[in-house]
């Protein structure tokens, strides 16, 4: 058996009562029955919430890094998803372009500009990488600059100059774009973080106030056939084109025809929970991973179970969650959408006090620990069947980091 057989109750506080109660109960593992391989699970901090955990003392920047990436006294998180900045400036939370100014036109020279710090993204993507060994590193852009797009403005929609059905007197931008995007991997590659995956869309089904771009499967096809080789030309043949984090799993699955022409070129299929839940599998043979999700409004809650605290926080119910995600949907990676923030409300799994001397890590946090620190990438789930009433068991063959 090439694997140690890692047997793991999804639901660790209900399970850990269950072995005491429950000890006749039996759970066959079948290694021969396997499933999807396990990438990781994470956390985001775009649109400048970074800047807030770099703002810290040095001793509580150290208490909310080890609670998010830690495998032993945190989350171990093995995920991290940087935002690519698109807007022309860096007021309120906007992420900032490394192209601010349009250059005089999509075949112009670049006028990059880069500050070294993206909003601190540096500095957290170098902590996780060097000082905990993070080995993933997804960087998605939301949306182009505001030149590149039929609307001129990186917020509310608009299109990629030239993709299908979106023309622009400026021209096509679609290699500007893909060079852009190239040139930011550029900078952390000469930092020593390797990004692993890029994303070129965030919410295309949605038109809001922030940075967001509209498109299709088929608009979306076509950057992907510019962005492909422009990532080869430059070196990152390793590097993975993930898509189209839609709003919803079924906006997600609905871009799928369109995009099936690229179908070689792509590597990773992302969707978010937002708009409809991870409840079946995208038709893809790719890796298909849920990377936003969070109770967005609801008050701050750092309960676990039923009767401490607003319901759509609690920490089982986002067990749960990731529970159905990998058994019904497939998926191989789940991400929440922030990790450490300051705040009133479930956004985030770690709050930072509003008078910032204290980080406080809700259940939330413990609910994804009990997945990521054991379900570790590279982990294969196996077949599992008997779980005891009350529970749900999933077994996995052992990932990075584990005893072989
Ligand atoms: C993780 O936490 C443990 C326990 O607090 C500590 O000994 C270890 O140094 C931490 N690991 C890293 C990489 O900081
Ligand atoms: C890509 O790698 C090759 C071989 O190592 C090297 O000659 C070339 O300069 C590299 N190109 C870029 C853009 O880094
Ligand atoms: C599950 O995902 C894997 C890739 O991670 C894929 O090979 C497999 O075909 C998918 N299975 C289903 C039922 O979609
Ligand atoms: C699992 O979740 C429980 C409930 O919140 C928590 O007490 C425990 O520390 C978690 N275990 C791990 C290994 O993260």
């Amino acid at each position: 058996m090439p694997f140690l057989a890692a047997v793991l109750a999804a639901l660790a506080a209900t399970a850990h009562a269950l072995t005491v109660r429950q000890t006749s109960t039996t759970i066959t593992v079948d290694l021969a029955k396997t499933y999807q391989t396990i990438d990781g699970f994470g956390i985001s901090e775009t649109f400048q919430r970074a800047n807030q955990m770099h703002a810290l003392t040095p001793t509580l920047q150290r208490t909310a890094l080890d609670l998010l990436f830690n495998r032993t006294s945190g989350a171990g998180f093995s995920i991290l998803r940087n935002g690519i900045g698109s807007s022309p400036d860096s007021s309120s939370d906007h992420m900032v372009s490394i192209q601010p100014k349009n250059p005089g036109g999509p075949t112009s020279p670049p006028k990059y500009v880069w500050d070294g710090n993206d909003n601190s993204q540096v500095w957290l993507s170098t902590e996780a990488v060097k000082t905990y060994g993070l080995t993933t590193v997804y960087a998605n852009a939301w949306s182009a600059p505001g030149y590149m797009k039929t609307n001129g403005n990186d917020a509310n929609g608009g299109s990629l100059c030239g993709v299908s059905g979106a023309s622009c007197a400026s021209g096509d931008w679609k290699s500007a774009y893909a060079n852009y995007l190239v040139q930011y991997l550029t900078y952390y590659r000469e930092l020593g973080v390797q990004v692993t995956h890029v994303g070129f869309l965030n919410e295309p089904d949605l038109t809001t106030s922030y940075a967001s771009m509209r498109s299709s499967g088929q608009q979306a096809a076509d950057f992907v056939k510019v962005l492909r080789p422009a990532l080869d030309r430059a070196n990152f043949t390793g590097v993975k084109i993930a898509c189209c984090d839609a709003e919803g799993w079924s906006s997600q699955q609905g871009m799928m025809g369109g995009l099936s022409a690229v179908d070689g070129m792509l590597g990773t299929i992302t969707g978010h929970a937002y708009t409809s839940a991870p409840t079946s599998p995208i038709n893809t043979k790719h890796p298909v991973w849920q990377t936003e999700n969070a109770d967005l409004q609801g008050a701050w809650t750092t309960g676990f179970a039923s009767g401490s605290g607003n319901s759509a926080g609690l920490g089982l119910l986002w067990a749960e969650r990731i529970s159905d995600a990998i058994t019904k949907a497939n998926v191989s990676v789940y991400l929440y959408w922030v990790g450490v923030q300051g705040g009133a409300t479930n956004s985030k799994l770690i709050r930072i006090s509003d008078d910032k001397t204290q980080v406080v890590a809700s259940k939330r946090l413990w609910a994804f620990a009990n997945w990521s620190r054991h379900v570790r990438p590279g982990a294969v789930r196996v077949g599992t069947s008997g779980s005891p009433s009350g529970a749900r068991c999933k077994s996995y063959r052992a990932g990075q980091g584990q005893a072989a």
